[in-house]
């Protein structure tokens, strides 16, 4: 058992989160890393309307009587999703854990607060999980360069950013990307971690619902096959190299600074479901961190988990060991 300020937090058995996930994050995938003890978390924004969210949220607690989250990602300016409809099925759900990402939810933590929800805002950078501290955040959700998704443009790994951010937070943090196994857990908790948020990882278990081809496409990746994608955007995201990440790469590369998001649009815009869901890996870009090298089977959810506390547990009692026979 290893219990730490965020098992008390969230009131789970062990200290591993599941980040919320487009077109992964849906009710069967949180309610198996709940019902594990870990933390699941169901992706709010995957839902078309807030009716569908609590739709999901109802199906979810049909499959798990653990807490389990939703994540709200708050996007780029230009894209307005009815995010107070999305709280009000979060709160009318029962939902009392919310992973915020993206923007800062200063705007929404006043709703969020006063329906006693526990927000977890994921970060890329220390000035951005002491922001989410000042606004009233509960923890952070430190997410290094090594990460599946969005890392940010500051490129600064876990073994940096995380005793940064312990020198720095009053907050309780976890460490995110790259996690994926308990050697990670015990160095992610020497660094200040209070546990550790997988994505990637998540992805190749029994139950996560999406495509065979998904998954067989992480157990066969190694860690050199991610790649950044709409830096010159300033978006920047780390994707599974295939065919329509080439193009991309190939179009940055060409149009240089200038490149705008239409030249790539018919590689990143509504990929999610042709990859997730019917398996045409080269459909499009699509979020994977550089873990893809440590992922070489496909568990099931309690398998993993139980795998990563019992190696954390194992290393953690031979250091002890060690230091008391010196
Ligand atoms: C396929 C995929 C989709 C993701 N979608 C979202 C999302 O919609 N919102 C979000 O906040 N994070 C999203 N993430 C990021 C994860 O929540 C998590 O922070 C990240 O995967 C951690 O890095 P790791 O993949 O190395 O574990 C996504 C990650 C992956 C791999």
């Amino acid at each position: 058992m290893i219990k730490t300020k965020i098992t008390e937090l969230f009131e789970i058995e062990h200290p591993i989160v599941q980040g919320g996930m487009h077109y992964v994050g849906f009710a069967e995938m949180a309610a198996a890393v709940s019902n594990a003890g870990g933390l699941g978390i169901i992706t709010g924004l995957t839902q078309p309307s807030p009716k569908d969210l609590a739709n999901e949220i109802g199906r979810c607690h049909e499959m798990t009587d653990k807490p389990f989250g939703v994540n709200l990602t708050f996007l780029p300016g230009f894209a307005n999703p009815d995010y107070p409809g999305y709280i009000k099925s979060i709160v009318d759900g029962g939902v009392k854990i919310v992973e915020t990402a993206g923007r800062s939810p200063e705007k929404f933590m006043p709703l969020l607060k006063e329906a006693g929800i526990k927000v977890i805002h994921k970060c890329t950078s220390v000035r951005h999980s002491l922001k989410a501290e000042k606004i009233g955040c509960d923890a952070a959700s430190v997410d290094g360069f090594e990460c599946g998704g969005h890392p940010g443009e500051d490129d600064i790994p876990n073994m940096i950013l995380l005793p940064r951010a312990a020198e720095e937070l009053s907050i309780p943090f976890i460490a995110s990307g790259g996690m994926g196994n308990g050697q990670q857990l015990v160095a992610a908790m020497a660094m200040g971690a209070e546990g550790i948020n997988m994505g990637t990882r998540f992805i190749a278990t029994k139950e996560a619902p999406v495509h065979e081809n998904v998954k067989q496409a992480l157990v066969n990746a190694s860690e050199l096959d991610t790649e950044l994608i709409m830096r010159p955007l300033r978006n920047t995201e780390r994707v599974l190299k295939n065919e329509a990440v080439n193009r991309i790469l190939e179009k940055e590369k060409t149009l240089g600074d200038n490149v705008q998001i239409q030249d790539i649009f018919g590689e990143v815009a509504g990929v999610y479901p042709k990859i997730m869901q019917e398996g045409t890996m080269d459909a499009g870009a699509w979020s994977c961190g550089m873990v893809a090298g440590l992922i070489h089977d496909v568990p099931t959810c309690k398998e993993l988990i139980d795998r990563i506390i019992q190696e954390a547990e194992d290393i953690i009692n031979r250091q002890t060991a060690l230091i008391k026979t010196a």
